[in-house]
């Protein structure tokens, strides 16, 4: 008998436009792993109420993140490509995984931590339980791998300690799913003003968004942050060009990523010729993306059909799950 393919999870929050960050540290892996593993992946609506999105905003934004899915290359005959308010199963694992989680642990994350700092006003209990709602999307589909960002580490971590946690207490259910990257570590690509990580509600012109159009993502990389000057002979490449030799090595060739190292190594280096650079070869790589998302999320009836072939899928996987969950909590009476 041929082996099952493992089982991969990943969830992107429809909170506002993609961008280079969840293209790089999660998209891309998912491309490439829908041609080896059974995947599940998903568009975290639940995740988003958190922070209170105007309703109206909702439906467009889920049907963009799935546009720009499948524009990224992803195939949804070969996944499961669904929106997690469609996977009931889910809320109800939420409900008996939080008995297993305690007020200590999830105070203490930093992703709470930071949203308590940015929006004190509005410190409510879905924030505060987050982690235990995003280890039982990964857990219910008895996932291994979770192609996922740096910044999502931590989360992982803790679905690793509920698994583990709930394992224990019932008996064996769950296996102990993992951060994925094709690369060596997680991905974490910086905002182009220096200040922390690209993300889709903060600094926008320091973000290149999968939608911004030719002239926007000109005009972003050229006011990118860039030191000075070439610095003293031999001196380390500072963050902010580091940044950009980054992109370039995610978009240019190597030819011009070892130009450009050369250039700072040899202490001739134009960093306007450099980010002209950047800025065409990053054009030619998000215009096909952009283009092909536009298109789809023109047919909306299209993007319906293909998250409830979806759903279904995963809801079936979803329900053996908690059905062998609820039982070994004692929940089954007939
Ligand atoms: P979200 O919506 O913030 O981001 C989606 C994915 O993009 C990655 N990412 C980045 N990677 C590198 N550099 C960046 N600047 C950057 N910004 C974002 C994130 O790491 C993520 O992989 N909690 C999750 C959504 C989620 C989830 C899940 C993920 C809910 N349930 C289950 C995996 C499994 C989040 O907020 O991602």
């Amino acid at each position: 008998m041929a082996k099952e393919k493992e089982i991969v999870v990943s969830g992107i929050r429809p909170t506002g436009y993609l961008h280079l960050g969840n293209y790089f540290g999660a998209i891309r892996n998912y491309v490439r792993m829908q041609e080896e593993f059974n995947c599940y992946f998903f568009v975290a609506d639940w995740h988003s109420l958190t922070t209170h999105p105007d309703p109206k905003d909702l439906q467009g934004n889920v049907m963009r993140v799935l546009a720009e899915n499948i524009a990224s290359g992803l195939d949804p005959e070969k996944v499961s490509l669904y929106v997690q308010s469609d996977i009931k199963e889910i809320a109800e694992l939420y409900l008996l995984m939080n008995n297993l989680a305690y007020m200590g642990e999830l105070e203490k994350v930093p992703t709470f931590k930071d949203k308590v700092r940015q929006q004190p006003d509005n410190v409510n209990a879905g924030l505060l339980t987050y982690p235990v709602l995003m280890s039982v999307d990964i857990l219910i589909q008895r996932a291994v791998k979770v192609p996922v960002g740096k910044d999502q580490g931590q989360h992982l971590e803790m679905a690793r300690n509920f698994a583990q946690r709930f394992n224990r207490r019932y008996g064996q259910l769950f296996p102990e799913p993992e951060a994925f990257n094709y690369g060596d570590s997680l991905v974490r690509i910086a905002s182009l003003d220096g200040n922390g990580k690209m993300s889709k509600s903060e600094n926008e012109m320091a973000t290149i968004y999968l939608a911004d159009d030719d002239e926007k993502i000109r005009k972003k990389i050229s006011k990118a942050k860039t030191d000075s000057g070439n610095g003293e002979p031999g001196a380390p490449m500072p963050e902010s060009v580091q940044n950009l030799i980054e992109l370039m090595k995610l978009v240019s060739t190597a030819d011009v990523v070892k130009f450009y190292e050369d250039a700072w190594t040899n202490q001739n280096i134009r960093f306007g010729d450099m980010k002209k650079q950047l800025g065409e070869d990053m054009v030619k790589f998000i215009t096909p993306i952009r283009e092909k998302a536009a298109a789809l999320q023109q047919d909306k009836d299209f993007l319906r059909k293909i998250m409830k072939a979806g759903a279904e899928k995963a809801r079936a996987n979803a329900a053996q799950t908690l059905q062998q969950a609820q039982k070994l909590i004692g929940i089954n009476y007939y």
